[in-house]
Order: C-alpha cells, then structure tokens, then sequence
C-alpha cells in the first residue's frame, strides 16, 4: 500500500493555532470552563503540518492528545493565551484563532480554597469581561508588520427569527475585522457528540463562502486548502 502524499500547500508557511477551552480560575483548585474538547483544533494543527506548514500549536485545555511534528505552547486561562498570543504570533504567516475563549472571568482569584464557612450562605461569583484576543491582535497589526496577515477566526452559531447562521456569522467577521471566519453551524438537525462537523468559511473580501460537512480532519482540510489559496491570491 503506498500511502498517499499530501500536497505542501503550505509549505514555508508558519501557522500558529490557538485550541481547546480556556479555565478560568476562582481559588488554587476551581475554576470556570467550557465543554471545548479540542479536537478541532488539533485536527486543523495536523492538516496544516500535513500541508508542509511550521505548526505552533497553542493548547489551552485539550481533551485529545496534540499530534506529532507541531511545536506546542501551553496557557491556561483567557489572560494567559492573550499573552502568549502576542508573544507568539510575530513571525507567524498564519494565525487560527479555534481556541473557545470564556467570555468572562471571576473578578477575583482567591488566594485559598474558597469555605463553606456556615450552615447556609453561598458565595457569590462576580464576573468581568474578558479581552477579546481576537480583535485585539487584529487591530495591533495595523501598527505591527511582522503579526500574521492572515487571521482566522472561528464561531459555533445557530439561526433564529432574527437572522441565519450565515447573517450572523457575516455580522462576527465585520466585528472581528479578520480576513477569514469558520461558522460552525450547531443546532438541531447537525447531530452533537458525532465527529461530523458543518461548515462555512466567510471572506471578508467578500469571496463567495465555502461550504463543508465531514469529519473533523475532512473539515480541518478544507479550511487549510482556503487558507493556502487566500496566500496565493495575496502574496506578501
Ligand atoms: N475570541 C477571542 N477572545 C474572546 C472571545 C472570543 O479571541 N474573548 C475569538 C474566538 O477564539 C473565536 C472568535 O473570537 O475565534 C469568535 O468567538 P465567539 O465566542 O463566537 O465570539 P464572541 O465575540 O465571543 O461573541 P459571542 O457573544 O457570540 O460569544
Ligand atoms: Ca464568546
């Protein structure tokens, strides 16, 4: 059996892929986070390194293990992926924001295990807003030349009365100002908990979207094949 080449669409190219939840922390032992398994995102490391591209992986929370060949970076919560996103991103051609960041963290960390204390009373847990990281380093390239020119952004979005996947998706890419969006449509007909995915890839250029259904690997390979012809439309 000889085993099929993979085009190195990518070769040359450093891409750096953020992935899996973010945790953010109450006390030393407890935290806040999401149901992110990483697997998207370890999917698209392993598509684009299977592409000829230098991988940095940005693992917050992975439920998967990282695949082989990419370089791997850790950070925990919301704060810590921010700064090791400005730390990593310069030199990078390519940045994938798949990580689910909270949008929000407790206030306060406290500096030991949070007590009962009483019979009765339970903590209140106040929250403040999170840095959105991805229209953060969008707006910081405007002044620095050497963070990636293309930035792609990912959104897990469900329709309703007020608009469709594809308006609200369309809305996120404005907001975010990045080249690139992967909507990915969650809801009732898609079946949760499968490895099937669906997809739409928005342009901010306003190129028509691009559809996908399949496993994560398949979705991951599509994304990567939009990336790799964005380059060649616009080299730099
Ligand atoms: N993102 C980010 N920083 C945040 C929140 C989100 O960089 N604090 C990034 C995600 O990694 C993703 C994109 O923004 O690539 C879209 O995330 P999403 O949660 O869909 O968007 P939000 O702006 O948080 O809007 P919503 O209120 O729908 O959650
Ligand atoms: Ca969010």
């Amino acid at each position: 059996i000889t085993p099929l080449l993979s085009t190195p669409i990518l070769a040359g190219q450093r891409v750096l892929i953020t992935a899996g939840g973010t945790r953010e922390p109450l006390d030393p032992v407890r935290f806040l986070g999401n149901r992110s398994s990483g697997r998207q995102g370890v999917a698209l490391a392993q598509a684009a390194r299977d592409a000829g591209a230098e991988v940095t992986l940005l693992a917050t929370h992975l439920e998967v293990a990282p695949p082989a060949g990419v370089r791997l970076v850790h950070a925990s919560s919301a704060l810590e992926l921010r700064a090791a996103v400005f730390a990593e991103a310069p030199g990078h051609d390519v940045l994938i924001m798949n990580a689910a960041v909270a949008d929000f963290r407790p206030a306060n960390i406290e500096n030991s295990k949070i007590k009962k204390r009483d019979e009765h009373s339970a903590p209140v847990i106040t929250l403040v807003r999170n840095p959105d990281i991805l229209a953060e380093i969008v707006q910081a390239r405007a002044q620095d030349a050497t963070l990636p020119s293309l930035i792609v952004g990912f959104a897990a979005e469900t329709g309703d009365e007020q608009g469709s996947v594809l308006d609200y998706g369309r809305s996120k890419l404005a907001r975010k100002g990045c080249e690139m969006l992967v909507v990915n449509e969650v809801g009732a007909q898609l079946a949760f908990g499968q490895d099937t995915n669906s997809i739409q890839v928005l342009f901010a250029s306003q190129a028509p979207s691009v559809q996908a259904t399949g496993s994560k690997l398949e979705v991951a390979r599509v994304v990567i094949e939009q990336i790799a012809s964005a380059i060649i439309g616009h080299p730099h």
